[in-house]
């Protein structure tokens, strides 16, 4: 049948990494084996260019970016890839935790000198809530790189998962010549001369009969004592435990060099998960079911002020997405139609008539929708999984300009749906307060409220530890809680109760005291 065939050939994965590990050219290369794009340095870097935290420009630079490339959709030997795109710089790391919820599985992209780093910890975090089946890609191996069992070890303490090596590398640094296949059994080889790619592929049987032995003198002998260490030392990969997210295969390569990519590549698509259940509150939905449903799990606002729409982008959990069909926004009970869904292939977005489980699909939207939302052909169920984690930073939020109140309120209002930030209300005395995981977005609200909105922003400082969604099995001590803590409660805005703690020590003081209040730092519980 047509429709699971098409569901069969869809890898939906995100990449990520800490910034400059070398995403942005991994996904590169990827594109040019996708013949998605012809020529390197197509794909702009989304970074924020260090040194340019609060430029204006450089934000408005990365949203128009980021829009081009938030999805790249590709053909490849027969299966159709979608990469999402995740922002590199940490404190637009609510957006990647949003997207990995639309991710079937993940590439993690690592500097071979540097092993794990924090966003990459923090990242693979999320990963292991949702059981996402993680590869690794160790890059850079063309650099003085860690010892690769070193660089194993690392992982698998710091990623807190099991590893099992697929490719192994011949040394590294300038005398990097290539790797050991292990999952093929080939030896992929640089061609010194040309490193882009004019490999030498040697196909064999048995590394340790000698056969490779000629092509990579004097590794040789090196390289039959690490794969015998670390075929002792590793399980053997397993598409089951990668698939259960217990196992995570590791490559070894330089995206620079273009080298160990395809490899990387091939493999993935062999063994990469397909679209499959999505958890709602009320079941769990198949990609197979024909009705269709889907979420939005990322808001892009036209950053055109004259133009006041915005795009959702909709990943599709089941059946078939059908251009001008009504649907029905389950938040709402509204019933929509889109006449001019966007697919989005590499650069180019071009209108879509029909789109399968794990597309995703840019609908055009005038404010019915918020990050989350449902989408279906009629049933009523809400998925869940985009979780809001504890904002890092928060400030007082006021009007600076009483003739423009209201358009402050849906600028706001707007800007929360779309997910910049958090937005909480103190129930004491009735202030906003925005929280944010990074300093640069008060920047970019305030940016955004002006130009978009013809609004104006006060911030005024507020130190606060974290913001807890609190519940409790007992009415009693969350009515006693939410007294004496007046000062420090707000409402979130799905109305929720949140104590706004100023210190660790308060809040562990908190949490031994009222022992049947739990104190949530993720808004998903
Ligand atoms: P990111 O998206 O993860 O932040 O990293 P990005 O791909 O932008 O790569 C960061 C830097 O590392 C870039 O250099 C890139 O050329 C380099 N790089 C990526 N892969 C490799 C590799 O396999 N080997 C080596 N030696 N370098 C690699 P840059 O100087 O910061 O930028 P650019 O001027 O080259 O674009």
């Amino acid at each position: 049948m047509d429709f699971l065939r098409e569901i069969g050939r869809r890898r939906t994965f995100g990449i990520i990494s800490h910034p400059d590990a070398g995403k942005t050219t991994l996904t590169e290369k990827l594109l040019l084996y996708g013949g998605a794009i012809q020529v390197a340095g197509a794909v702009k870097s989304n970074k924020i260019k260090k040194g340019a935290v609060s430029d204006f420009m450089e934000i408005e630079r990365q949203r128009g970016i980021s829009v081009a490339t938030s999805v790249m959709g590709f053909e490849y030997d027969g299966y159709k890839v979608n990469i999402l795109d995740t922002p590199g710089h940490q404190d637009f790391a609510e957006d990647t935790y949003r997207t990995l919820t639309a991710v079937d599985s993940v590439i993690i992209v690592i500097d071979a000198a540097k092993g794990v780093e924090a966003q990459t910890r923090k990242l693979m975090e999320v990963c292991r809530m949702r059981k996402t089946p993680v590869i690794v890609f160790i890059n850079k191996m063309d650099r003085p790189a860690m010892d690769p069992f070193e660089l194993l070890d690392n992982l698998e303490k710091e990623l807190k998962i099991q590893v099992s090596p697929l490719s192994w590398p011949i040394s590294s640094g300038p005398g990097f010549m290539g790797v050991y296949n292990i999952f093929e059994q080939k030896l992929d080889l640089f061609v010194s001369s040309d490193k882009q790619r004019q490999g030498k592929t040697i196909s064999i049987n048995d590394i340790f009969s000698g056969e490779a032995d000629s092509y990579i003198e004097p590794h040789a002998s090196d390289l039959k004592e690490d794969i015998e260490l670390a075929s002792a030392g590793y399980p053997v990969f397993e598409r089951e435990a990668y698939l259960g997210a217990r196992i995570a295969p590791v490559f070894f390569g330089s995206a620079l060099n273009n080298f160990g990519v395809k490899e990387l590549l091939d493999c993935f698509l062999k063994i990469a998960p397909v679209p499959g259940k999505t958890k709602a509150v009320e079941r769990v939905v198949e990609a197979s079911e024909d009705k269709f449903t889907g979420f939005v799990f990322k808001i892009h606002a036209n950053m055109d002020p004259n133009h006041r729409d915005r795009l959702a982008f909709v990943k599709i959990c089941s059946g078939v997405f059908e251009r001008n069909k009504p649907y029905l926004l389950t938040r709402t009970a509204k019933k929509l139609k889109f006449s001019s869904p966007t697919a989005f292939m590499a650069e180019r977005k071009s209108v879509v008539d029909k789109a399968y489980p794990g597309d995703i699909v840019g609908l055009h939207d005038t404010g019915n929708f918020r990050i989350g939302d449902t989408l279906t052909e009629g049933e009523e169920i809400s998925f869940k999984g985009i979780p809001s984690f504890s904002p890092e930073f928060f400030r007082y939020v006021e009007n600076g300009d009483p003739l423009k109140f209201k358009q402050l309120a849906r600028g706001l209002d707007h800007l929360m749906d779309e997910g910049v930030a958090q937005l909480f209300v103190n129930q004491a005395t009735g202030r906003k307060i925005v929280g944010t995981v990074g300093p640069l977005q008060f920047d970019v609200i305030e940016f955004r409220l002006r130009h978009e909105y013809g609004a104006t922003c006060r911030y005024e400082p507020l130190q606060l530890y974290k913001a807890c969604w609190i519940e409790s099995s007992s009415r009693e001590q969350l009515e006693d809680f939410k007294m004496r803590k007046q000062q420090n409660m707000a409402t979130d805005k799905q109305g929720r109760d949140v104590f706004l703690a100023d210190s660790a020590y308060i809040l562990q003081m908190a949490e031994e005291r009222y022992d049947k209040i739990s104190f949530h730092t993720i808004s998903e519980f």
